[in-house]
């Protein structure tokens, strides 16, 4: 099976999840594209829901399938997100971002009663931190934003360089028109801590941790699709 017959398959599994009438937040990035997709095809065939996409990329994908979308100020309060994670451990600790996405996607998984997880074996790890941390940063500042970062991943326990994240010697600019930093940190030994601390940064607009968030994790194996649960 290659990756991307692993990622639909676990799209596949929390698409088993969505309902008549749900009001779904769709996340962003290469599996959650697969779950947009399948999406598409059960509105095609007569499925009525409403989508809130967590990216432009996702937005126009949506719109190209005839799902139905709204927003968050429409919409307030949403059923399920499901959306894929560049990392995860077993307590379903996630870190996103990798797609410039995660603070739109925090907010949509936030304001949905569930988050469900899509994702391939190789994102699940023992420790989060050998995928670089995506962190959205507010233009004015940004160097002094940097350093706060810094000295706040040392004092968490995992002291690493923390990178402007460019494209073709450009900045990569979120959906917000935000930076994005990334703290090659390795290993993060207590994400809650480097969390608590990375919370209290000014000029930091959020950080790719997902902390108490998501509910439930297909992870999809050779062998077969793993479930993850925080709950029964
Ligand atoms: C987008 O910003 C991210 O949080 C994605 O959800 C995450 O990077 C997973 O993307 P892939 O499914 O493409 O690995």
């Amino acid at each position: 099976m290659s990756l991307e017959d692993l990622k639909r398959e676990a799209a596949r599994q929390a698409l088993a999840l969505v309902e008549p009438g749900m009001r779904l937040g769709l996340g962003t990035g290469s599996t959650a594209r697969h779950f947009v997709d399948l999406l598409g095809a059960r509105v095609r065939d007569g499925l009525k829901i409403v989508g809130v996409p967590t990216s432009e990329a996702t937005r126009a994908q949506a719109e190209s399938l005839g799902i139905p979308l709204t927003t968050l100020d429409a919409t307030p309060e949403l059923d399920m997100t499901v959306d894929g994670a560049d990392e995860l451990d077993r307590s379903l600790r996630l870190i996103k971002g990798g797609g410039a996405a995660h603070l739109r996607e925090k907010i949509v998984a936030c304001a949905s009663a569930r988050m469900v997880v899509i994702a391939d074996e190789t994102k699940l790890v023992d420790t989060l931190g050998r995928f670089p941390l995506p962190l959205e940063v507010v233009h004015f500042g940004a160097s002094a934003t940097r350093r706060r970062i810094e000295a706040a991943a040392a004092a968490a326990g995992c002291p690493g360089e923390i990178v402007l994240r460019t494209r073709e010697g450009a900045p990569v600019l979120t959906d917000g028109g935000n930076l994005l930093f990334d703290a090659r940190l390795g290993r993060i030994p207590d994400p809650e801590d480097l969390a608590d601390r990375l919370d209290r940064i000014p000029g930091l607009v959020d950080h790719g941790l997902f902390l108490g968030i998501a509910e439930r994790a297909f992870v999809a194996t050779a062998k077969g699709v793993v479930v993850i649960a925080t709950t029964g």
